[in-house]
């Protein structure tokens, strides 16, 4: 038997106890005549202790020799210390060895395994064994662990059925790349890794599941950032005979469940906004509703004087920033060429100090009395001492410009507090989204996604007017679910893909499985997918997922502890036709 307890579980009931634990040494302190060694293991540190006048000299000898991160085993008693640790809960006792094991040696770890620790990042992820061994980071995976089992358990409850659905398929469109692989047996021919199980699910609605779920790995290739990765873990769920009022029922209670089960927060109704108000009150379909700072539009009451600026603009918006009324010129500059930098990509910003004596001191005073201003401030709630930023130009541009500026404003003012959260939905997407640079028309969710009842003749004549019946779930400011309820029958799935430029040759080539599963029988169906890594970071009080991942890529999409991507021999290779010798 390796052990008769764990290293965080004995306490002052337990002397005199005989116990056998094993872990790993933490850290040892020698001071000559006495030895004190942490003993590690995942659940806790325990005191160890060895002397001159307890402890005969072979064994204390072998003590003097063990070193850091040593696996080992000890026998001994439960002893009360002299001087307690209230830091940690195995403080009151110590255990007096009487004998032990070295059961493994260890080399001198690259960095640290405290909480904090001195290793970079790239050194962190080459030995990430050692890192999980660290606290936060262990911890942060335990913690994913029960959001986990929470989501099953409440999905279970709800009557919801897992099934495992296949990895190695054909392009299914979320968006991004696919990361394929290629097919042996069948030469010259690929695999397509899913970024999203979506087709799959909708067949087991046909096949009459009515409802699923799964926690489910997706691959995307796209550019990675802080809240995304190559492959990444979803909740995957779909429902038959469902309403979009259905799902937001069942996963806003889901939600609900979460934040209460795991953070013990009670939250109320989620608000709703359409895609179009959260686009006109915070410039993002994905807002951050902890704090205020609403977008003002200024346009009409901002464009009757000489300013060209603003005449010739597109939009002319603002935000009050709390307090903001005294920062120094040089402060403001700065706020300026923040916004300036390229990542935003504002050209320049007007303000308007709103002095505490009712006055207002703003950067377009020339062109802008003081009853201009007053209303300006009215607008955009500005109190005495706040200051108002307005950004003016193209629509998009401007408003995604000023929602950076809000973020960061409210990151500096200390407003984005991890422990508050402020769920809400996003809903009436619309249904397609025009590409710039091509001209044309792609899916916003999905090309499964139905549009709003009545709408479908819209297609013709104004496809960016359509609204989908699509529904993201936001959490601080952070998308962490999207989803709609799906075409059911092959005509409008055909009209779909025709208005998302495939020939009904190429929608066969691709969808022609899903299209005939639609002629028999296919109920109306609908459903949603969470980002788990986002989630549970969320509920962790964090917004990397990296920290939520046991072996995450880095930002090149790299697995720097195995060395992944790889070149392939050529044996391999020329065994999957992938490269023939010259
Ligand atoms: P969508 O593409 O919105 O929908 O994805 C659902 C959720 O998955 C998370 N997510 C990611 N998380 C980490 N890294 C990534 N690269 C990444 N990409 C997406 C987000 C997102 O909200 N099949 C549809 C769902 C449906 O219609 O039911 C889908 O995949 O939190």
């Amino acid at each position: 038997m390796y052990r008769s307890h764990t290293c965080g579980e004995l306490r002052a009931s337990d002397i005199n106890t005989d116990v056998t634990l094993s872990g790993w040494v933490h850290k040892s302190r020698d001071k000559g005549f006495v030895i004190w060694i942490d003993l590690r293991d995942r659940y806790g540190i325990i005191q160890l202790v060895f002397d001159e006048e307890r402890t005969e000299a072979e064994l204390l000898e072998k003590a003097r020799s063990l070193g850091r991160e040593f696996v080992i085993q000890v026998k001994g008693k439960v002893i009360e210390r002299t001087s307690k640790n209230p830091n940690i809960l195995t403080g009151d006792i110590e255990v007096l060895v009487q004998e032990l094991v070295v059961l493994n040696q260890s080399l001198i770890p690259p960095f640290t395994l405290d909480d904090t620790t001195d290793g970079g990042d790239d050194l962190r992820m080459k030995y990430r064994y050692l890192d999980i061994r660290r606290r936060p980071v262990k911890n942060n995976l335990i913690f994913r662990s029960k959001v986990s089992m929470e989501v099953r358990k409440y999905l279970t409850n709800e009557g919801f059925i897992e099934v495992e659905t296949p990895y190695l398929i054909k392009s299914t469109p979320e968006g991004a790349r696919d990361f394929v692989v290629p097919s042996r047996m069948n030469e010259g021919q690929f695999y397509a890794l899913p970024q999203s199980p979506q087709t799959f699910k909708q067949l087991l609605m046909v096949g009459g599941l009515d409802k699923y779920f799964q926690i489910v790995k997706c691959f995307r290739d796209e550019d990675l950032r802080a809240d995304r990765q190559p492959e990444f873990t979803q909740i995957d769920c779909e429902m038959a005979f469902v309403e979009q009022e259905d799902i937001l029922q069942v996963f806003e209670g889901l939600t609900r469940h979460l934040l209460m089960e795991i953070n013990q927060k009670e939250v109320g109704p989620f608000p709703r906004l359409t895609y179009d108000d959260a686009m006109e009150k915070y410039g993002n379909d994905k807002p951050d509703i902890r704090f205020g700072m609403e977008f003002a539009e200024l346009t009409n009451i901002a464009q009757h004087r000489d300013f060209a600026i603003f005449n010739s603009a597109e939009i002319v918006v603002g935000i009050a920033i709390p307090g903001g009324a005294s920062y120094t010129r040089k402060e403001i500059d700065k706020l300026i060429d923040w916004i300036r930098r390229p990542q935003i990509g504002a050209k320049g910003m007007v303000y308007v100090k709103c002095n505490e004596d009712g006055s207002f001191k703003s950067s377009v005073d020339k062109f802008y009395n003081q009853e201009d201003l007053s209303t300006w401030a009215e607008k955009s709630s500005a109190k005495a001492g706040d200051l108002i930023c307005i950004l003016s130009g193209s629509i998009h541009e401007t408003r995604s410009q000023l929602s950076a500026l809000r973020m960061e404003m409210a990151e500096r003012l200390g407003l984005r507090n991890p422990d508050h959260f402020a769920p809400l939905w996003v809903i009436d997407f619309p249904l397609l989204e025009l590409d710039e640079e091509s001209g044309n028309y792609h899916a916003m969710h999905h090309p499964f996604t139905s549009p709003k009842p009545g709408q479908l003749s819209l297609l013709e004549t104004d496809p960016s007017a359509v609204r989908a019946n699509a529904y993201d779930l936001v959490l601080n400011g952070n998308e962490i679910g999207g989803g709609s309820i799906r075409i059911h029958d092959k005509e409008t799935q055909q009209i779909m893909f025709k208005h998302l430029g495939f020939t009904p040759e190429e929608a066969k080539a691709q969808f022609g499985f899903l299209l005939d599963a639609f002629q028999y029988g296919a109920p109306p169906h609908g459903g949603i997918a969470f980002g788990l890594d986002r989630l549970v970071a969320i509920l962790g009080g964090q917004e990397t997922i990296r920290d939520f991942i046991a072996f995450p890529k880095n930002n090149s999409g790299r697995d720097v502890m195995i060395d992944a991507p790889s070149l392939l021999d050529p044996e391999q290779l020329k065994e999957l036709q992938l490269r023939t010798e010259t």
